[in-house]
């Protein structure tokens, strides 16, 4: 059982139902292994059943599993159906999470089921999946958007037929922090069980409710590397990643690896991130206004949450009207030229009158045309 708060990576499996993703077997395998040598705790490798290619990626997950390459928890994802359930199994994975839409319009308009019929196929689901003597976890699919008495009464059902783990799932993201930390606490006191979340990022929450279920009890968080899923995605890992160091002093996956992986994936997916995006976004540490390259010269820990050094990312500047002279003189520096207070402001006028960018070639054009005017 986790005792402490980790992540559960599933970009192979939510990450692939993004609009238009699909992974090949050789990435989806690097990608495994790149989760593993990160260290997050659990990765969601696919859901076996839904076509042979995924089936023969995870078996050879699984593989490196057993010979120690991959070291994460490797996790398949079923249906409460026998047949996925069986083909998960046959794979010898070290988790199978079945999934069940539990809210009203899921159970009326998706599956057309009852509360108790719903409740008996999550038992025997479960029940079934156990009896191969692999742990199970159970996810309560649309929890966000279900009565908390029924959910109580479905965790303390999946928790009876056998799953360890319960995951809360906020399938729409319509949740926010305080509703997230309300379920947490209506749920917590249930024994012999862990809890995951999972939250989609609809309405731009997720991983503001993700650090909230982490608050309340949950005790693992799943995210896809550049929040890829369903929609618009779930929790990013890069995100989650960051907010569990800085706010928990956890670590729950190597900071200097989520560049490399955030790149990764940008590559496999064919979804670039743009450049404001957070933690590994080409912005995220690229600072423009001269009162704050000023202030990150004297201490970077002025406009800076977390050394990029932590992250495997870069410190940089840009040059054009918004800078100043110390942003100027430090550019310059940088680039080996060494110019006196007047020749700086000279420059620095001449950058103000013009609305553009400065490449370093652009700086070095402009002070050799002065040079030349001056002699
Ligand atoms: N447990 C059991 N049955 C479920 C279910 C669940 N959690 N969720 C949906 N179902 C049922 C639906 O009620 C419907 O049943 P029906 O065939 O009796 O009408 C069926 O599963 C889903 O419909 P459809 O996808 O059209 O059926 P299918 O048999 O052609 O394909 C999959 C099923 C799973 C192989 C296919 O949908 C697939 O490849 N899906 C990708 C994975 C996926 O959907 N994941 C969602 C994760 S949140
Ligand atoms: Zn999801």
């Amino acid at each position: 059982m986790v005792t402490k708060a980790g992540i559960l990576d599933s970009t192979l499996r939510e990450g692939e139902q993004t609009p238009g993703v699909l992974f090949n077997r050789s990435q989806r395998v690097e990608i495994a292994r790149m989760l593993s040598d990160a260290h997050v705790a659990m990765i969601e490798a696919g859901h076996p059943l839904v076509s042979a290619d995924i089936y023969s990626a995870i078996k050879e997950i699984m593989e490196l599993k057993q010979s120690g390459t991959i070291q994460s928890e490797i996790i398949a994802h079923s249906r409460a159906v026998a047949a996925d359930v069986d083909s998960a199994a046959s794979l010898n994975v070290d988790r199978i999470a079945i999934f069940y839409g539990v809210s009203d319009m899921h159970l009326r308009y998706k599956t057309h089921k009852s509360k108790t019929e719903a409740m008996d196929i999550i038992y025997d689901a479960i029940s079934y999946a156990t009896s191969t003597g692999i742990p199970v976890r159970f996810t309560a699919e649309d929890a966000s958007r279900t009565d908390i008495n029924f959910l109580r009464n479905i965790i303390k059902t999946a928790v009876e037929a056998g799953a360890d783990r319960v995951s809360i799932a906020d399938t729409l993201g319509v949740l926010t922090p305080d509703k997230t930390r309300f379920i947490f606490n209506n749920i917590s006191d249930i024994k012999d069980v862990e809890y995951d979340f999972h939250g989609h990022n609809d309405m731009g929450m997720a991983a503001a409710n993700g650090l909230a279920a982490l608050e309340a009890g949950a005790t693992i968080v799943h995210t896809t590397v550049n929040g890829l899923g369903e929609r618009v995605g779930i929790i990013p890992t890069q995100i989650m990643a960051v907010l569990m160091k800085y706010h928990m002093d956890v670590d729950a996956a190597n900071l200097l690896m989520l560049k490399a992986l955030s790149a990764k994936v940008e590559e496999y997916s064919g979804i670039n991130l743009p450049p404001n995006y957070p933690v590994t976004g080409n912005y995220a540490f690229t600072h423009k206004s001269g009162v704050h390259v000023d202030g990150i010269i004297s201490n970077a820990g002025t406009y800076e949450f977390m050394d990029p050094a932590m992250l495997g990312m870069h410190r940089s500047f840009t040059i054009d009207k918004y800078s100043g002279k110390h942003a100027l003189r430090e550019k310059l520096m940088g680039m080996g030229i060494n110019l006196g207070d007047s020749e700086i402001s000279e420059v620095l006028d001449k950058i103000k009158n013009n609305n553009m960018v400065y490449s370093d070639e652009d700086l070095k054009a402009m002070i050799n045309s002065s040079d030349n005017q001056r002699c």
